[in-house]
Protein backbone atom coordinates (compact mmCIF):
# COMPACT_ATOMS: atom_id res chain seq x y z
CA UNK A 1 0.00 0.00 0.00
CA UNK A 2 1.11 3.44 -0.76
CA UNK A 3 0.47 6.50 0.77
CA UNK A 4 -0.34 9.04 -1.63
CA UNK A 5 -1.88 13.05 -1.36
CA UNK A 6 -3.26 13.99 -4.10
CA UNK A 7 -3.43 18.21 -4.44
CA UNK A 8 -6.25 18.76 -6.46
CA UNK A 9 -8.12 16.24 -5.02
CA UNK A 10 -11.70 17.60 -5.74
CA UNK A 11 -11.35 18.61 -9.69
CA UNK A 12 -12.10 16.65 -12.19
CA UNK A 13 -8.74 14.81 -12.29
CA UNK A 14 -8.00 14.29 -9.11
CA UNK A 15 -11.03 12.98 -7.72
CA UNK A 16 -10.88 10.12 -10.04
CA UNK A 17 -7.36 9.46 -9.09
CA UNK A 18 -8.48 9.30 -5.68
CA UNK A 19 -11.21 6.85 -6.24
CA UNK A 20 -8.26 4.65 -8.48
CA UNK A 21 -5.96 4.43 -5.79
CA UNK A 22 -8.37 3.53 -3.04
CA UNK A 23 -9.78 0.88 -5.69
CA UNK A 24 -6.57 -0.64 -6.06
CA UNK A 25 -5.67 -1.02 -1.73
CA UNK A 26 -3.80 2.94 -1.91
CA UNK A 27 -4.43 5.63 1.27
CA UNK A 28 -4.98 8.51 -1.07
CA UNK A 29 -5.71 12.22 0.08
CA UNK A 30 -7.92 14.53 -1.07
CA UNK A 31 -6.19 17.98 -0.84
CA UNK A 32 -7.26 21.31 -1.72
CA UNK A 33 -8.38 24.81 -0.09
CA UNK A 34 -11.58 22.72 0.46
CA UNK A 35 -10.06 20.72 2.99
CA UNK A 36 -8.07 23.57 4.15
CA UNK A 37 -4.40 22.69 2.28
CA UNK A 38 -3.50 26.22 0.34
CA UNK A 39 -0.30 25.15 -1.55
CA UNK A 40 -0.92 28.81 -2.76
CA UNK A 41 -0.48 30.06 1.19
CA UNK A 42 0.87 26.85 2.35
CA UNK A 43 -2.17 26.63 4.75
CA UNK A 44 -1.94 22.77 5.80
CA UNK A 45 0.75 21.22 3.61
CA UNK A 46 3.30 20.44 6.32
CA UNK A 47 0.29 18.92 8.25
CA UNK A 48 -1.28 16.82 5.01
CA UNK A 49 2.32 15.84 3.29
CA UNK A 50 3.25 13.97 7.29
CA UNK A 51 3.96 10.51 6.37
CA UNK A 52 3.01 10.57 2.51
CA UNK A 53 5.25 8.23 0.25
CA UNK A 54 3.91 10.24 -2.96
CA UNK A 55 2.48 13.47 -3.87
CA UNK A 56 0.19 14.18 -7.26
CA UNK A 57 -0.18 17.70 -8.21
CA UNK A 58 -3.22 17.93 -10.23
CA UNK A 59 -4.86 21.12 -8.99
CA UNK A 60 -5.64 23.90 -11.75
CA UNK A 61 -5.11 27.68 -11.55
CA UNK A 62 -9.15 29.32 -11.11
CA UNK A 63 -7.77 32.07 -13.61
CA UNK A 64 -6.33 31.35 -17.02
CA UNK A 65 -5.10 34.80 -17.31
CA UNK A 66 -1.67 34.84 -18.48
CA UNK A 67 0.07 36.55 -14.71
CA UNK A 68 -2.50 34.72 -12.60
CA UNK A 69 -2.11 31.38 -14.26
CA UNK A 70 1.98 32.44 -13.89
CA UNK A 71 1.58 33.37 -10.18
CA UNK A 72 -0.48 30.70 -9.64
CA UNK A 73 1.60 27.52 -10.83
CA UNK A 74 5.05 29.16 -10.11
CA UNK A 75 3.92 30.41 -6.64
CA UNK A 76 2.17 26.58 -5.70
CA UNK A 77 4.31 24.61 -6.76
CA UNK A 78 7.51 26.24 -5.38
CA UNK A 79 5.62 25.68 -2.35
CA UNK A 80 4.55 21.80 -2.74
CA UNK A 81 8.47 21.36 -3.71
CA UNK A 82 9.36 22.44 -0.34
CA UNK A 83 6.55 21.10 1.64
CA UNK A 84 7.95 17.69 -0.06
CA UNK A 85 11.52 18.22 0.96
CA UNK A 86 10.83 19.07 4.53
CA UNK A 87 8.22 16.02 4.52
CA UNK A 88 11.05 13.49 2.88
CA UNK A 89 8.39 12.57 -0.03
CA UNK A 90 9.74 10.41 -2.78
CA UNK A 91 7.89 11.00 -5.91
CA UNK A 92 6.46 14.09 -6.92
CA UNK A 93 3.61 13.64 -9.70
CA UNK A 94 2.27 16.17 -11.66
CA UNK A 95 -0.13 16.49 -14.76
CA UNK A 96 0.91 19.06 -17.78
CA UNK A 97 0.06 19.53 -21.18
CA UNK A 98 1.23 17.97 -24.53
CA UNK A 99 3.19 20.51 -26.63
CA UNK A 100 3.41 22.94 -23.41
CA UNK A 101 7.33 23.49 -24.85
CA UNK A 102 5.90 24.57 -28.47
CA UNK A 103 3.49 27.01 -27.30
CA UNK A 104 5.58 30.22 -25.71
CA UNK A 105 2.03 32.51 -27.12
CA UNK A 106 0.03 30.72 -24.51
CA UNK A 107 0.20 32.37 -21.01
CA UNK A 108 -1.28 29.50 -19.44
CA UNK A 109 1.11 26.90 -21.11
CA UNK A 110 3.79 29.10 -19.91
CA UNK A 111 2.83 28.99 -16.53
CA UNK A 112 2.70 25.16 -17.19
CA UNK A 113 6.08 25.14 -18.63
CA UNK A 114 7.21 27.03 -15.51
CA UNK A 115 5.38 24.33 -13.06
CA UNK A 116 7.57 21.65 -14.76
CA UNK A 117 10.71 23.22 -14.54
CA UNK A 118 10.49 23.95 -11.25
CA UNK A 119 9.84 20.27 -10.90
CA UNK A 120 13.04 19.26 -12.86
CA UNK A 121 15.07 21.36 -10.76
CA UNK A 122 13.95 20.41 -7.46
CA UNK A 123 16.10 17.31 -6.70
CA UNK A 124 13.08 15.38 -6.06
CA UNK A 125 12.57 12.26 -7.95
CA UNK A 126 8.99 13.03 -10.22
CA UNK A 127 7.35 11.55 -13.06
CA UNK A 128 5.37 14.54 -15.12
CA UNK A 129 2.33 13.09 -17.55
CA UNK A 130 1.97 15.16 -20.16
CA UNK A 131 -2.20 14.74 -21.42
CA UNK A 132 -3.72 16.29 -23.90
CA UNK A 133 -6.81 17.99 -24.04
CA UNK A 134 -9.61 16.36 -22.56
CA UNK A 135 -12.72 15.63 -24.04
CA UNK A 136 -14.55 17.43 -20.96
CA UNK A 137 -12.65 20.55 -21.98
CA UNK A 138 -14.57 20.55 -24.89
CA UNK A 139 -17.32 23.04 -23.50
CA UNK A 140 -14.22 25.29 -22.18
CA UNK A 141 -12.30 25.65 -25.61
CA UNK A 142 -16.04 26.52 -27.16
CA UNK A 143 -16.65 29.38 -24.71
CA UNK A 144 -13.13 31.05 -24.48
CA UNK A 145 -13.61 31.06 -29.02
CA UNK A 146 -16.93 32.35 -29.06
CA UNK A 147 -18.40 35.82 -30.00
CA UNK A 148 -21.95 35.84 -30.13
CA UNK A 149 -23.50 32.97 -31.30
CA UNK A 150 -20.04 32.06 -33.88
CA UNK A 151 -17.35 29.87 -32.07
CA UNK A 152 -14.34 30.65 -33.95
CA UNK A 153 -11.66 28.01 -33.98
CA UNK A 154 -8.20 26.79 -35.50
CA UNK A 155 -8.63 23.56 -37.78
CA UNK A 156 -5.05 22.54 -36.39
CA UNK A 157 -5.16 18.85 -35.14
CA UNK A 158 -6.17 17.89 -32.27
CA UNK A 159 -6.02 14.09 -30.46
CA UNK A 160 -8.16 14.59 -26.91
CA UNK A 161 -8.63 12.19 -24.37
CA UNK A 162 -11.43 11.07 -21.91
CA UNK A 163 -10.40 12.32 -18.38
CA UNK A 164 -10.81 8.99 -16.75
CA UNK A 165 -8.04 7.62 -19.07
CA UNK A 166 -5.70 9.98 -17.93
CA UNK A 167 -6.62 9.33 -14.02
CA UNK A 168 -5.80 6.01 -14.39
CA UNK A 169 -2.51 6.76 -16.14
CA UNK A 170 -1.82 9.45 -13.34
CA UNK A 171 -2.76 6.81 -10.80
CA UNK A 172 -0.63 3.87 -12.06
CA UNK A 173 2.37 6.68 -12.26
CA UNK A 174 1.82 7.57 -9.42
CA UNK A 175 2.62 4.33 -7.11
CA UNK A 176 5.00 3.27 -9.93
CA UNK A 177 9.42 4.09 -9.34
CA UNK A 178 9.82 7.81 -10.22
CA UNK A 179 10.29 8.14 -14.59
CA UNK A 180 12.67 11.95 -13.68
CA UNK A 181 10.84 12.91 -17.23
CA UNK A 182 7.62 12.88 -19.00
CA UNK A 183 4.99 10.24 -20.46
CA UNK A 184 2.90 11.30 -23.34
CA UNK A 185 -1.01 10.29 -23.09
CA UNK A 186 -3.69 11.10 -25.53
CA UNK A 187 -6.83 9.64 -27.26
CA UNK A 188 -7.18 7.26 -30.20
CA UNK A 189 -8.10 10.08 -33.04
CA UNK A 190 -7.31 13.53 -34.36
CA UNK A 191 -10.05 16.07 -35.09
CA UNK A 192 -9.29 19.16 -36.63
CA UNK A 193 -10.56 21.59 -33.63
CA UNK A 194 -13.03 23.31 -35.35
CA UNK A 195 -14.50 19.62 -36.05
CA UNK A 196 -14.21 18.39 -32.42
CA UNK A 197 -16.26 20.96 -31.04
CA UNK A 198 -18.34 21.34 -33.35
CA UNK A 199 -19.13 17.67 -32.93
CA UNK A 200 -19.26 17.93 -29.27
CA UNK A 201 -21.91 21.41 -29.51
CA UNK A 202 -23.95 19.71 -32.22
CA UNK A 203 -24.07 16.41 -29.97
CA UNK A 204 -25.44 18.33 -26.93
CA UNK A 205 -27.75 20.14 -28.71
CA UNK A 206 -25.98 23.61 -28.89
CA UNK A 207 -26.75 26.09 -31.73
CA UNK A 208 -23.62 27.80 -31.66
CA UNK A 209 -22.00 27.62 -35.29
CA UNK A 210 -18.20 26.68 -35.14
CA UNK A 211 -16.57 28.56 -38.25
CA UNK A 212 -12.79 27.42 -38.87
CA UNK A 213 -10.41 29.95 -38.79
CA UNK A 214 -6.75 29.38 -39.27
CA UNK A 215 -5.72 32.91 -37.65
CA UNK A 216 -8.15 32.11 -35.01
CA UNK A 217 -5.75 32.06 -31.42
CA UNK A 218 -6.22 29.04 -29.19
CA UNK A 219 -5.85 30.76 -25.41
CA UNK A 220 -3.30 33.19 -27.08
CA UNK A 221 -1.49 31.38 -29.51
CA UNK A 222 -1.75 31.15 -32.93
CA UNK A 223 -1.82 26.81 -34.08
CA UNK A 224 0.75 25.03 -36.71
CA UNK A 225 -1.36 22.18 -38.21
CA UNK A 226 0.39 20.01 -35.51
CA UNK A 227 1.35 21.92 -32.51
CA UNK A 228 -1.03 20.09 -30.64
CA UNK A 229 -0.25 16.52 -31.49
CA UNK A 230 1.39 14.05 -29.20
CA UNK A 231 4.82 12.46 -30.46
CA UNK A 232 4.98 8.89 -32.20
CA UNK A 233 5.75 7.28 -28.72
CA UNK A 234 2.57 8.65 -26.66
CA UNK A 235 0.31 6.04 -25.38
CA UNK A 236 -2.77 5.98 -26.97
CA UNK A 237 -5.94 5.33 -24.66
CA UNK A 238 -9.44 4.85 -25.43
CA UNK A 239 -12.45 5.62 -25.72
CA UNK A 240 -13.16 7.49 -28.56
CA UNK A 241 -14.69 10.56 -28.81
CA UNK A 242 -17.90 9.29 -30.09
CA UNK A 243 -18.54 6.19 -27.73
CA UNK A 244 -17.87 8.72 -24.84
CA UNK A 245 -20.41 11.50 -25.68
CA UNK A 246 -23.12 8.57 -26.04
CA UNK A 247 -21.14 6.95 -22.40
CA UNK A 248 -21.62 10.45 -20.70
CA UNK A 249 -24.93 11.91 -22.47
CA UNK A 250 -27.65 12.61 -19.21
CA UNK A 251 -30.07 10.01 -18.99
CA UNK A 252 -33.45 11.14 -20.64
N1 LIG B 1 -8.09 20.71 -19.42
C1 LIG B 1 -7.29 19.99 -20.19
O1 LIG B 1 -7.64 19.64 -21.31
C2 LIG B 1 -5.93 19.58 -19.66
C3 LIG B 1 -5.08 18.84 -20.48
C4 LIG B 1 -3.85 18.39 -19.94
C5 LIG B 1 -3.50 18.71 -18.63
N2 LIG B 1 -4.36 19.47 -17.85
C6 LIG B 1 -3.98 19.76 -16.44
O2 LIG B 1 -4.77 18.95 -15.58
C7 LIG B 1 -4.73 19.52 -14.26
C8 LIG B 1 -6.05 19.27 -13.56
O3 LIG B 1 -7.10 19.91 -14.25
P1 LIG B 1 -8.63 19.72 -13.80
O4 LIG B 1 -9.47 20.10 -14.99
O5 LIG B 1 -8.83 18.41 -13.14
O6 LIG B 1 -8.77 20.87 -12.69
P2 LIG B 1 -10.10 21.35 -11.93
O7 LIG B 1 -11.23 20.39 -12.12
O8 LIG B 1 -10.31 22.79 -12.25
O9 LIG B 1 -9.65 21.23 -10.39
C9 LIG B 1 -8.73 22.12 -9.86
C10 LIG B 1 -8.32 21.63 -8.48
O10 LIG B 1 -7.30 22.52 -8.00
C11 LIG B 1 -7.61 22.84 -6.65
N3 LIG B 1 -6.99 24.10 -6.27
C12 LIG B 1 -7.28 25.35 -6.71
N4 LIG B 1 -6.54 26.26 -6.05
C13 LIG B 1 -5.77 25.57 -5.16
C14 LIG B 1 -4.82 25.95 -4.18
N5 LIG B 1 -4.51 27.24 -3.96
N6 LIG B 1 -4.24 24.98 -3.42
C15 LIG B 1 -4.54 23.65 -3.63
N7 LIG B 1 -5.44 23.25 -4.55
C16 LIG B 1 -6.04 24.19 -5.31
C17 LIG B 1 -9.14 22.90 -6.62
O11 LIG B 1 -9.58 22.81 -5.26
P3 LIG B 1 -11.04 23.30 -4.75
O12 LIG B 1 -12.04 22.31 -5.29
O13 LIG B 1 -10.92 23.24 -3.25
O14 LIG B 1 -11.22 24.69 -5.28
C18 LIG B 1 -9.46 21.65 -7.44
O15 LIG B 1 -9.36 20.50 -6.63
C19 LIG B 1 -4.31 20.98 -14.45
O16 LIG B 1 -3.03 21.19 -13.89
C20 LIG B 1 -4.24 21.18 -15.97
O17 LIG B 1 -3.19 22.01 -16.36
C21 LIG B 1 -5.55 19.89 -18.34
Amino acid sequence: MTSVVVIGGTGLIGSKVVERLVEHGHEAIAASPKSGVNTLTGEGLAEVLAGAQVVVDVSNSPSFEDKAALEFFTTSTGNLLAADTRAGVGHHVALSVVGTERLPESGYLRAKLAQEQLIRESGIPYSIVHATQFFEFVSSIADAATDGDTVRLSPALIQPIAADAVASTVARTAVGEPINGTIEIAGPEQFGLDELIRKGLSFRGDPRAVVADPRARYYGALLEERTLLPSADARILDPRFDDWLVQTAPQR
